[in-house]
C-alpha cells in the first residue's frame, strides 16, 4: 500500500528499532512519504544534495537525499519545507532511515543574513535568550520544551493515578496567600469591576483548601504570580506551580511521601520518554549531573530539623552573609550549604519557627521555641523547591492567629471551612521550573520557562 503519510512525526521515523525500520511491513508502509519540516543544514555535493529537517518532534533530523536539480536559492537553513519521497533504507551507520526526495518545495523563505540562529552552531543559552520568538527553534530549547511537555503529562498522570481530583483554581483572587505582599494588582484603573481588590494568585492553597473538605485528594497545576523585584537566577514573575493537598492526614510524613512520590514518578517518566532529549543537557549544560539524578531516585531523601539545619549552619567552618540565628529565615546561602552539608541530595528541613510562617501553618504548640509543621524541600544548585505544611485545622487555633494579624473579616469564609466538618489536612507546592532547573542542571530559571516574566522584562 502506498500511502503518503504527511502526519508521521520525525521522533517515529528517526527513533524506530533497526528491527522495524528494516522489515518489508515497515517499507510497505512507509515508502512514500511528504514530510514537512524546517532546513536543519544544507550540503550541496557535485551529484548529491543532503538536507536535514526538523519536525520539533525529536531532536534528531531527517536527512534528505536529493539530486541536485532539486536545489533552489531559497533551500537554506532555517526555511520551511516540503519534501515527498521515499523512505529507505539508509547506508549510513549512524541513521535507520533517509528520504530519497522526488521534490522539494519551499513553503517559507528564511532570511539566513539577518536570522540570529545559525547552522551547526551550538548557541550559548544566555545568547538565544534575547530571541523569545525565535529560540524554540534551537535545539536547546527544543529538548526543554520537549521535556517540560512530557513532565507536564507525568505530573498530571501521577496524582491521577493517586485519586487525585484535578481542580482548575482561580488565576483571580481577592487573597494574598502567603501574606507576603508580593501581589500584582488587576484592573487598579477599574477599580469597581469586583468591587473588591483583585489580585493575580500568588498560590492555589487556599482554594485547594476548600475543595479538600469534599474530595479528599486534589491537586492544581497552573500559573502563579508574584510581584518579587528579584533579577536572581531562580525567580520569576510567572511561573507555574504544582500544587496538592491531602484531608485526613496528621502526619507531615504523609505531605512529605507525596513530594517524594511525585519528583521520583515524574522523574522518571522523563528520564524514559526523553532520553535523547535530556542527555543533551546533562552533555552540554551540566555534565556534572550525568548520572546523579539515577542515583538520587534510589535513595530515600534526607530530613532534618529547622533547629538542626541552624545548628549545622552555626558551626559551619565557613562565615555567611547573613548570620545563621534560630528565629531567622534560610537564606540562600544557608540552602546551598545544607545541601552540600548532607552530601549534594535533597534534603527536606521541617518544624520551622511560628513567626516566621503564614497564618495556615499547623502550631506545634512547643516551646520555648515555638513551631509550626512546615517542610521545605532543598534540592542542589537551586535551594528551595518545595514547600508545604499541615494546615491550621483547628477553629480556636486560626481564629486567634487571624484576630492577632487583623484578618478576621477578610478570611470568613476560611474559617468557616474550620466550622463545617473539619479535618486535619496538608499540602504543598513545587515550582516547576525550579523543578526542571534542578533535573537538567540549567543555571538560569529563564531557560526552562517558554516566555519568561521578570522585574524589568515583558518582552512579547
Ligand atoms: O513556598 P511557596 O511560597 O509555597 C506556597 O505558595 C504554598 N502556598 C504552596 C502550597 O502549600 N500549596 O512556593 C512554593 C514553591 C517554592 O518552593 C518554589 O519552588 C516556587 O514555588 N516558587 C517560585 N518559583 C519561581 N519563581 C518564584 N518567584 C517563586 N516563588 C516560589
Amino acid at each position: 500500500s502506498k500511502k503518503c503519510l504527511e502526519r508521521i512525526s520525525l521522533i517515529r521515523i528517526c527513533t524506530l528499532p533497526k528491527h522495524i525500520t528494516s522489515s518489508e511491513h515497515f517499507v510497505a508502509l512507509y515508502s512514500q512519504l511528504r514530510k514537512d519540516g524546517w532546513v536543519r543544514s544544507v550540503r550541496s555535493q557535485k551529484e548529491v544534495l543532503f538536507l536535514h529537517i526538523n519536525d520539533g518532534s525529536s531532536l534528531e533530523s531527517l536527512q534528505v537525499v536529493a539530486d541536485p536539480s532539486l536545489e533552489k536559492r531559497d533551500l537554506t537553513f532555517g526555511s520551511a519545507v516540503e519534501v515527498q519521497g521515499k523512505l529507505v533504507k539508509s547506508p549510513h551507520r549512524m541513521q535507520n532511515m533517509e528520504l530519497q526526495a522526488e521534490t522539494i518545495r519551499v513553503v517559507g523563505p528564511c532570511d539566513i543574513w539577518s536570522f540570529p540562529l545559525k547552522m551547526k552552531e551550538r548557541h550559548p543559552l544566555e545568547y538565544v535568550r534575547q530571541f523569545p520568538h525565535l529560540r524554540c527553534r534551537s535545539n536547546t530549547l527544543g529538548a526543554l520544551l520537549r521535556i517540560r511537555s512530557e513532565a507536564t503529562a507525568g505530573i498530571h498522570s501521577f496524582f491521577q493515578d493517586n485519586g487525585y481530583v484535578h481542580i482548575h483554581t482561580p488565576i483571580i483572587t481577592s487573597n494574598d496567600c502567603e501574606g507576603a505582599g508580593e501581589l500584582f494588582q488587576i484592573g487598579v484603573k477599574k477599580t469597581h469591576f469586583f468591587s473588591v481588590p483583585a489580585f493575580l494568585t500568588v498560590s492555589g492553597q487556599l482554594h485547594l483548601e476548600v475543595m479538600a473538605g469534599a474530595f479528599t485528594h486534589v491537586f492544581t497545576f497552573g500559573p502563579t504570580f508574584r510581584a518579587e523585584n528579584s533579577q536572581s537566577r531562580r525567580h520569576l514573575a510567572e511561573f507555574y506551580m504544582v500544587e496538592a493537598e491531602l484531608s485526613f492526614t496528621e502526619s507531615l510524613q504523609d505531605i512529605m511521601q507525596v513530594m517524594e512520590d511525585l519528583f521520583k514518578t515524574v522523574t522518571s517518566t522523563v528520564l524514559s520518554k526523553c532520553p535523547h532529549d535530556v542527555e543533551l543537557f546533562h552533555k552540554y549544560i551540566a555534565p556534572a549531573q550525568k548520572g546523579r539524578l539515577e542515583q538520587i531516585l534510589k535513595h530515600k531523601f534526607m530530613i532534618i530539623s529547622y533547629s538542626e539545619a541552624v545548628e549545622i549552619l552555626k558551626q559551619a567552618p565557613q562565615t555567611f552573609t547573613f548570620k545563621p540565628e534560630w528565629g531567622c529565615d534560610l537564606q540562600t546561602e544557608h540552602e546551598k550549604y545544607l545541601v552540600k552539608h548532607c552530601g549534594e541530595v535533597p534534603v527536606f528541613v521541617v518544624n520551622y519557627p511560628y513567626d516566621l510562617k503564614p497564618f495556615y501553618m499547623r502550631d506545634n504548640e512547643d516551646g520555648p521555641q515555638h513551631t509550626v509543621a512546615a517542610v521545605d524541600l532543598l534540592v542542589p544548585g537551586v535551594g528551595e523547591l518545595c514547600g508545604g505544611s499541615l494546615r491550621e485545622e483547628r477553629l480556636p487555633f486560626l481564629k486567634s492567629r487571624l484576630q492577632r494579624l487583623g484578618l478576621t473579616d477578610a478570611y470568613q469564609w476560611y474559617l468557616d471551612l474550620r466550622k463545617f466538618g473539619s479535618v486535619p489536612h496538608g499540602g504543598f507546592g513545587m515550582g516547576f521550573e525550579r523543578y526542571l532547573q534542578y533535573i537538567l542542571g540549567v543555571d538560569n530559571i529563564k531557560d526552562v520557562i517558554p516566555f519568561p516574566r521578570f522585574s524589568h522584562s515583558c518582552l512579547l
